[in-house]
């Protein structure tokens, strides 16, 4: 394999890749700014400039150096190439260009949300001078609202263009342009339109300094404090990866988790801003019992014992018919549950009731799926409808014999079942008037996260959690199933769906309970005939699960 030296390491390299390829590859570090792989090659920041020599094939392949500097990001890697970014030549260039870039910038990092994860302080500490030698009046510039997610700070941005690029070569909306010349160049968005499309905050993340931020994150938190979760997207089909991040049991902001395989370096707004309804007032906190007073807020250990002992009662009394002739159960498993949680559900309704029909909850589509080159933006709503139906088929043994939610709605409607469990865990509302009285005609035990029409009719409500709240796997569009990490505890009493159903089964069996986990339940999956593999399938974070914030927080 060919290969190329780089400050005295010798790295091999794929033909077609530049010097700086190469070098991330193998983490060496070169600085750079207007570099993105996801975008085109402009170099035009000149940070990433080095000393380069190469075998020349005229002169013996002796090695004769370039006669400038070289920008490593566009400069392809040849055999025998000797690059220095540490050379003196190399490091005084380094230092210009800080220095160039620092010129007009208010440096304000104690008011700059970027702090903390900005290339322009990193590199200052790494590569800059140290001090300003710039004794003249800073050029001013505008702090602008250029789209109803992202504000602009003009006098923070180094005129990388990755913004601008992103919005002609990634979305095709082009937004974004460089206005002016030279030190009063800037940013702007063309007349009359805004930065509104569905990708559009991936600037946010685009950006290497504080010159674009997040007005939904604008002064909520700083960086050092929050611990990143790897995650997929709980909200849509995609199964794009995330980094939750959170602090004080509170999620402060989703970003994209790269992936080359899914979602590249990209994310909607819709997957950085959907989480919201985690933190909803609307949140059901506490278990329910029809006709009982409600639960001492103290004891949320007697109420769950209560609950889950009523649950069973509920659903047993309704399959043993108590002397007026037993009837079926019905379950309900909504797509927005894990692979996990639908499987252990499903293993402990058919311990009550073993020919228990089991459907898949109601899938949301809206539009079509659009593209944008490799990245694809699914119209389904739900981020597991695949892996649910796969997993309730396992248990079943019969794919055919999984309803859809139109099948599950009209047998209830028809009076098929003694009794039903339904689980939701939708963003919003999602029960139909029709689905509503299809379900309250009988006994039902509820599992979910928002306040709706069922829930003050439940016989037993069981607050679940949302994603975010819990580990497991979601089985996306494309048929990829993906682990997800738990990012915080579940909000007050809730517990994950998984948690509830192996608490369930176990008060059924009269055993104790055991916590849930999800690497075992995955093994457990895998045992079932048409699933062996399902465990083995799962793509883990290869990043590390959780990066924990360093920082400790000193009450004062
Ligand atoms: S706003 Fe940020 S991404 Fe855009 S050109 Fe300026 S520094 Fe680069
Ligand atoms: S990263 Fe090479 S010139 Fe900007």
């Amino acid at each position: 394999m060919p290969s190329i030296t780089i400050n005295g390491r010798s790295l091999d390299f794929e033909p077609g890749e530049t010097i700086l390829q190469v070098a991330l590859r193998h983490e060496v570090e070169v600085p750079h700014y207007c570099y993105h792989p996801g975008l085109s090659v402009v170099a035009s920041c000149r940070i990433c400039l080095a000393e380069v020599s190469a075998p020349n094939p005229r002169n013996d392949n002796k090695l004769e150096p370039f006669p400038k500097l070289v920008p490593t990001c566009q400069q392809p890697a040849s055999d025998g190439m000797v690059v220095r970014t540490d050379s003196p030549k190399s490091i005084a260039n380094q230092k210009q260009v800080m220095e160039l870039l620092l010129i007009n910038h208010p440096v304000d990092c104690p008011v700059c949300d970027q702090a903390g994860e900005c290339h322009l302080q990193d590199y200052s500490y790494q590569y800059g001078r140290g001090e300003s030698r710039f004794r003249e009046d800073k050029i001013k510039q505008p702090k602008k609202s250029v789209g109803p997610n992202v504000l602009l700070y003009s006098d923070r941005c180094i005129m990388c263009t990755r913004c601008v690029r992103f919005t002609r070569e990634v979305t095709g909306t082009g937004e974004l342009m460089v206005d002016g010349r030279g030190s009063t160049e800037q940013i702007d968005v063309f007349p009359g339109m805004a930065l509104d499309n569905e990708l559009a905050s991936n600037v946010i993340d685009l950006c290497p300094v504080g010159a674009l931020l997040d007005k939904d994150f604008l002064f909520k938190q700083r960086v050092w404090f929050l611990t990143k979760t790897a995650s997929i997207d709980g909200i849509t089909a995609s199964g794009d990866n995330i980094w939750v991040e959170h602090s004080d049991g509170e999620v402060r902001r989703i970003k994209p988790r790269e992936n080359p395989e899914v979602n590249h370096w990209w994310i909607t707004d819709e997957v950085r801003y959907g989480w919201k309804f985690v933190h909803s007032d609307d949140r059901l906190r506490m278990p329910a019992i029809a006709g009982h007073d409600g639960f001492d807020p103290n004891d949320a250990a007697g109420a769950w014992r209560e609950s889950i002992a009523a649950a069973n009662r509920t659903l047993e009394t309704a399959v043993r018919g108590d002397g007026q002739g037993g009837g079926r159960l019905g379950m309900l498993v909504s797509p927005m549950l894990s692979c996990e949680d639908a499987y252990l559900l499903a293993r402990w309704i058919r311990a009550i009731d073993p020919e228990a029909t089991l459907a898949v909850g109601p899938v949301p589509v809206e539009g079509e799926d659009r593209t944008y080159g490799d990245y694809v933006v699914r119209a389904e709503k739900a981020p597991n409808a695949r892996g649910v139906r796969r997993v309730l088929a396992g248990v079943v043994g019969d794919d055919s014999a999984v309803l859809d939610a139109a099948a599950f709605e009209q047998r209830a409607a028809g009076g098929a079942f003694a009794a039903t469990v339904v689980t939701g865990n939708y963003p919003s509302d999602w029960v139909t008037p029709s689905f509503a009285a299809a379900i309250t005609s009988r006994p039902f035990v509820l599992i979910d996260t928002l306040a709706n029409r069922l829930a003050d009719q439940a016989t037993v409500l069981l607050p679940g959690a949302t994603w975010v709240e819990k580990a497991g796997s979601f089985q996306n569009a494309a048929d990829r199933v993906q682990a997800f990490e738990r990012a915080i505890q579940p909000l007050d009493y809730c517990k994950s769906e998984a948690q509830i159903a192996i608490d369930l089964a176990a008060h059924h069996e009269g055993r104790t309970s055991v916590k849930y986990d999800a690497e075992q339940t995955r093994a457990e999956i895998t045992a079932i005939p048409g699933l062996d593999g399902f465990r083995s399938e799962v793509a883990r974070p290869e990043a590390k699960v959780s990066i924990e914030s360093d920082m400790v927080t000193v009450d004062l």
